[in-house]
């Protein structure tokens, strides 16, 4: 297994190969090529790779604008009649102060293009709303602030059949209780209580399935759902496994990932199945101090070693080995991610492991998982 470029988390499992991923895919002989981030998948890296004809699971450019411009999304699902909040598009801030109007407040702010997870905001009242179109520029979309459960549901798509990955739940917002501002994600957890089997069929027939035969869609769909009171909602699209969710979803898989990704390369997903543990596993963000604002970098990571030797599995983001030490290199650094047999056992495990690693300015939240507590397991 190679990683183009990996980390030093990757290296531990994979050689790291540096460059750009079609020529590393070439030097290596891949046999199969999985695309991780979205913006290679917006410049058209399956593209390139078909044209070659080499394996690769991901959506070419034309679906991957389904997460690399909102608009273009929001316009997709309003004119496949799949549910999502009411919205309209505007030009610029001056368009957006007289759309304000018709929304009320809270209202939700979205840049068109790629953020990071950071292009939304959600504005309570006038002067929250001056601010954000103070920091988000160009096209945007206004939209309809919807309440409910979020839920992360991705599935491996082959072009025309789907293959459901569990669901999950990321927690977006910096602090405690889904306080400050949003981040790529702060923490993420899967459990079999997160989605009814009913509303995972429901978001498999209105959702997935008329994306992938509207886009020939192939690779990883993940819809942002909300469970509304009128049931199930898409919030975004992401063309790619969800991060921090796939750490916990990765944690839980008990089947081997590799005879379905072959086969979603090849269209012959029917007949290929996943399966899960019963019990949950959790991820916990460690972040850099100042994240999701400006942050430093080149921190000391300490106790890795001990917090997996308790089990946990340490998955890096923004680290970085300079002069053979471990330190900081982005605004997310570890996902420390373990299972249980319940979800307060996972969430134990979790913080456990969290509690051995240090680096100075490291701050997480203290709640991940906690919204599934108060959920009766097979709802
Ligand atoms: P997005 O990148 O579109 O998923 O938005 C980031 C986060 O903003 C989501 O995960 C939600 O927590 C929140 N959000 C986005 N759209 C809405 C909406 N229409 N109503 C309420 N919250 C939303
Ligand atoms: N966790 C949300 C995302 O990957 O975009």
């Amino acid at each position: 297994m190679f990683a183009c470029p990996g980390n030093p988390g990757m290296a531990r499992v994979a050689t790291c190969v540096p460059g750009e991923p079609l020529a590393a895919a070439v030097r290596t002989s891949a046999e199969l090529t999985v695309v991780g981030p979205e913006v290679p998948l917006v410049a058209g890296v399956v593209d390139a790779f078909r044209a070659r004809g080499l394996r690769i699971v991901g959506p070419n450019a034309e679906a991957a604008r389904l997460e690399g411009s909102k608009i273009f999304a929001k316009d997709f699902l309003q004119q496949r009649g799949i549910p999502t909040a009411a919205y309209t598009t505007v030009e610029d801030a001056s368009h957006a102060r007289m759309a304000l109007g018709r929304f009320g407040f809270p209202v939700v702010l979205k840049a068109d293009g790629l953020a990071a997870g950071k292009g939304v905001v959600i504005a309570h009242n006038a002067s929250e709303a001056e601010a954000a179109l103070a920091t988000l520029k160009g096209r945007l979309v206004i939209e309809e602030f919807l309440t409910g459960d979020e839920v992360s549901f991705i599935a491996l798509c082959d072009g025309h059949d789907a293959l459901p990955l569990a669901a999950s739940q990321d927690h977006k917002a910096v602090f405690d209780g889904d306080h400050g501002p949003n981040t790529g994600g702060m923490g993420a957890y899967c459990d079999a209580g997160i989605l009814s089997e009913a509303h995972t069929r429901m978001v498999m027939e209105r959702v997935i399935l008329p994306t992938v035969e509207a886009m020939n869609f192939t690779g990883f769909l993940y819809a942002g759902l909300m469970i509304t009171a009128d049931g199930p909602k898409v919030l975004e699209f992401n063309v790619r496994l969800g991060d921090p969710e796939t750490q916990p979803l990765m944690h839980r898989m008990q089947s081997d990932f590799v005879p379905a990704l072959l086969a979603a390369s090849e269209g012959k997903l029917a007949g290929q199945k996943l399966t899960w543990r019963a019990g949950p596993s959790v991820c916990v963000v460690l972040a850099s101090a100042g994240y999701p604002g400006g942050y430093e970098t080149g921190k000391e990571i300490r106790g890795l070693q001990m917090a997996e030797a308790k089990g946990a599995t340490v998955f890096h983001a923004g680290t970085r080995v300079l002069h053979s030490r471990l330190e900081t290199s982005g605004g997310r650094v570890l996902g420390v991610t373990a299972s249980g047999a319940d979800l307060p056992g996972a969430i134990a495990a979790a913080y456990e492991g969290v509690g051995h690693i240090d680096f100075e300015g490291m701050h997480y939240r203290r709640d991940i998982g906690s919204r599934g507590l108060g959920r009766s397991p097979a709802r």
